[in-house]
């Protein structure tokens, strides 16, 4: 199993990201982050919107490797779409982390039920302040998060540069294979936010006696799965033994008849965070 993943634009992006999301702003994240880089991952999934920027930049300042080492994603939160806005977080976002460039900048969700019903003006204004960030080098790649195939297709059907990575919900259980494969067929990276469910699946009795049988735990099968389908997990975690736990997944497979057994698990622990209706 590959440390890296490869963007369609050659990126080399670290096939664990480590995520922010809950994160508590201050030493807590400070001192996550600088963990987290002590024990391998290479990879930091941060937003706005978590409101903990700054001192996830205070980690990856303090963490004691250069810059180029690290793979450093962001996304700009649906309040601030559309052009200027989207340049305008972009630069709050640099600052607060404290760095000259992102390698991956996101836009966050696709569709706001009530706060803009224009969404794919909206994402395409958005797209064009991604594209110029693009083109003048401050991120070295562009992506979206939580679209599903309708948002990809129309912003694909203006995109003068398209996405490379897309971020939704993926765990046992929570598959959303009808995107995943639109996203296969257009080189299309998947990242998977709650890659453990929150901690729901983490129950699970045919998980619990297939990570007995691995020697593992369950969130490490659930990190190996996501892997083995092709998509990079974003394990969140403040508990230094389970930010660690949650790294070594390298070292094993999970059979083809058992990754078949966990892909039929769909429909369970899901979040219920629907793309078209969220309203915050
Ligand atoms: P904590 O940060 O207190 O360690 P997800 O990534 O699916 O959203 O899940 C995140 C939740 O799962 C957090 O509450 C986190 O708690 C918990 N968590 C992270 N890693 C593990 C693990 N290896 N075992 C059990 N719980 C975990």
């Amino acid at each position: 199993m590959e440390k890296y993943f490869k963007l369609y634009n050659d990126v080399k992006i670290p096939s664990i990201g480590f995520g922010t999301w809950q994160t508590p702003e201050g030493e807590t994240a400070i001192n996550s982050i600088k963990l987290a880089v002590q024990t391998g991952y290479r990879h930091i999934d941060a937003a706005a919107i978590y409101g903990n920027e700054k001192s996830v930049g205070v980690g990856i300042k303090e963490c004691g490797l250069d810059r180029e080492e690290l793979f450093v994603t962001s996304k700009v939160w649906n309040t601030e779409r559309g052009y200027e806005t989207t340049l305008k977080a972009f630069e709050k976002t640099l600052n607060d982390l404290q760095l000259d460039y992102l390698d991956l900048y996101l836009i966050h969700w696709p569709a706001s039920a009530h706060q803009f019903n224009n969404w794919r003006e909206i994402n395409a204004d958005t797209w064009k302040a991604m594209e110029k960030l693009y083109t003048e080098g401050k991120i070295r790649a562009l992506g979206v998060s939580n679209f599903m195939e309708h948002h990809l297709e129309t912003l694909l059907d203006n995109a003068k540069i398209k996405p490379s990575v897309n971020q939704i919900e993926y765990h046992p259980g929570c598959m959303q294979n009808a995107c995943v494969n639109f996203c296969t067929e257009n080189n299309i990276l998947v990242e998977g936010w709650s890659p453990l469910g929150r901690g729901k699946v983490l129950e699970h009795k045919m998980l619990k006696e297939m990570a007995s049988k691995y020697n593992k735990s369950v969130a490490q099968v659930c990190l190996r799965w996501a892997l083995q389908n092709k998509v990079l997990p974003l394990p969140k975690s403040t508990t230094p033994h389970r930010i660690k736990e949650n790294f070594v997944v390298f070292d094993f497979e999970i059979s083809a008849s058992d990754m078949k057994a966990i892909n039929q698990m769909d429909n369970f622990g899901g979040s219920g965070l629907h793309p078209d209706a969220i309203d915050f």
